[in-house]
């Protein structure tokens, strides 16, 4: 699939409106969405014929985005029922409801039956909660080969990931960043929406 009919595919799928301010329910924009499945399948091939897992799926870009990229299988999960009916819906529309599965539950207290090829995940970035990130990116490198995780941006905190990733026998072989447009969803935001630097890594277990 080219980028330009990913990100055209994503862009039509459905969004809540309501988000829950402790969960730093954020979504991805399709285009960044977009972009990172196709250079994850482009310049690494993480996603065709891969099980993918998408930990903190939300409406189900990620899981849908690798799903149409050629994912084999696709296992999204979320801690909020409302999100994954919300999933079940995109995924129907998407025509890919043959390859992806929706999967109610806390990420840190998942158990996974499956060997899981490549997680990507927009985790909650640990504001509302300190180290929510962290405990997202310790079950990822738990499951997976191969993780594309997006963490607020800035060299503090990546030396601070950096430094977990290598604790927990990973190694960061790629750091990109991306301008994050986060729309007015909480009655604490003044601006109608404001741009945040993040940064996607991409984490390849040592031994896997
Ligand atoms: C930043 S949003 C990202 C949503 C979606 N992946 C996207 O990129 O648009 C984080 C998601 O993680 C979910 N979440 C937060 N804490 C969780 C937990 N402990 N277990 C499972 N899901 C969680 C939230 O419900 C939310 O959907």
């Amino acid at each position: 699939m080219k980028l330009r009919d990913l990100e055209i595919a994503l862009e039509t799928i459905e969004r809540r409106s309501e988000r829950e301010v402790t969960l730093e329910d954020y979504p991805t924009p399709a285009t960044i969405a977009a972009a990172i499945i196709y250079a994850a399948q482009m310049e690494h091939g993480d996603i065709i014929d891969k099980v993918v897992c998408d930990l903190g799926c939300g409406d189900g870009v990620f899981a849908i985005g690798a799903a149409l990229m050629g994912a084999r299988r696709v296992i999204g999960v979320d801690i909020q029922s409302k999100a994954l009916k919300v999933c079940q819906r995109n995924s129907k529309l998407l025509g890919t409801d043959g390859t992806t599965d929706w999967v109610l539950g806390e990420v840190p207290s998942l158990e996974f039956r499956e060997t899981i090829d490549t997680v990507v995940s927009n985790p909650p970035f640990g504001v509302k909660k300190r180290g929510a990130d962290l405990v997202f990116l310790r079950k990822a490198l738990s499951i997976a080969r191969v993780t594309y995780s997006i963490h607020l941006a800035g060299e503090k905190n990546r030396q601070f990931l950096t430094r977990n990733v290598e604790k927990l026998g990973g190694i960061v072989t790629q750091v990109e960043t991306f301008e994050f447009p986060i729309r007015r969803l909480f009655e604490f935001h003044r601006k109608e929406k404001h741009m945040t630097k993040v940064n996607l890594y991409r984490i390849e277990m040592k031994e896997r």
